[in-house]
Order: structure tokens, then C-alpha cells, then sequence
């Protein structure tokens, strides 16, 4: 099982980027918690970033050509804006979980609205990193039981 973790704008700022709502814990910890949990999974794990609302899009396609079998997609920001992701992710199709280290919910008004939502299979929020984690489970299910059919 190949599974691709994106994650969108200022991610890469974490640690530094509001503490009180993101945590001290910077997106190297992350990445690194991340490939621990899917190698003890036997999971393989390709993590990538993007600041780009176009290069997220050209990761979301490159998945396809190298036939992963799942996406977890953080898309920060372009959550709330972004047509284009939303987009992609149904041109791939390929099973995806959507992961918000906040709870996007009790925030401002403007992140209660999330187009890639309209095709995750979930979406996991507030849970800070652990829902990354929860994140891998439910794709790894979703995948698992898609090939049992
Ligand atoms: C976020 C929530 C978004 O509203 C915000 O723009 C982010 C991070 C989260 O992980 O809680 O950049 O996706």
C-alpha cells in the first residue's frame, strides 16, 4: 500500500506558525511521526508540501501516474478557496481523507466551508497531529476493504 500526505500552505511553518492553535511541534516532527506510525504499519509513505495551489494540484496528478493507492491531504488555506483541488482530486480518483490539525468548526466563519471536502471519504478535525495518524487508519481501511471487493 503507496499512500501520498500533502499538506498545503504554511504547514511547513509549524512550530512557529500559532502555537496556541497548531502547537510547538514543527512539520519535520510531523513528517517524521507520520513515517514512523506507516513504517510499523508496513504502510509506504511519500510526504510532500506545498505553499502552491498549482503544485498541489501537479502532486495530486502525479499520484496517479504513479498509482498511489491513497491520498491525505492537509490543503490548509486552499481548503476554504480551492475549486481547483477539488478538482483534481475527482479527475484522480483516488481514495481520499482530509485532516485539519485545528478544529476548523469553532473558527472563523470563512473555515467552515471546505470544497475538498465535497470528495473525501472523511474528514478528520482538532485532533492537532494525532489526526494525521487517525488519518493513515482510515485510508488504510478505505483502501483495504475497496480491494476485498
Ligand atoms: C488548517 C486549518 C485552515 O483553516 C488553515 O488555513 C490552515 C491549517 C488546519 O490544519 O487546522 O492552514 O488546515
Amino acid at each position: 500500500m503507496r499512500i501520498l500526505v500533502l499538506n498545503g500552505p504554511n504547514l511547513n511553518m509549524l512550530g512557529i506558525r500559532e502555537p496556541d492553535i497548531y502547537g510547538k511541534s514543527t512539520y519535520a516532527d510531523l513528517i517524521k511521526m507520520i513515517g514512523d506510525y506507516c513504517e510499523s504499519k508496513g504502510i509506504e509513505v511519500v510526504c510532500k508540501q506545498s505553499n502552491h495551489e498549482g503544485t498541489l494540484v501537479d502532486y495530486i496528478q502525479q499520484a496517479y501516474f504513479e498509482k498511489m493507492d491513497g491520498i491525505i491531504i492537509n490543503p490548509g488555506a486552499y481548503t476554504h478557496t480551492s475549486v481547483a483541488l477539488l478538482d483534481a482530486l475527482k479527475a484522480v480518483q483516488i481514495p481520499t481523507v482530509e485532516v485539519h490539525i485545528s478544529d476548523v468548526d469553532s473558527r472563523e466563519e470563512f473555515r467552515q466551508i471546505s470544497y475538498v471536502s465535497l470528495y473525501a471519504y472523511k474528514t478528520i478535525k482538532g485532533m492537532g497531529f494525532d489526526g494525521y495518524i487517525e488519518a493513515v487508519d482510515s485510508i488504510s481501511d478505505i483502501i483495504t476493504r475497496a480491494e476485498d471487493k
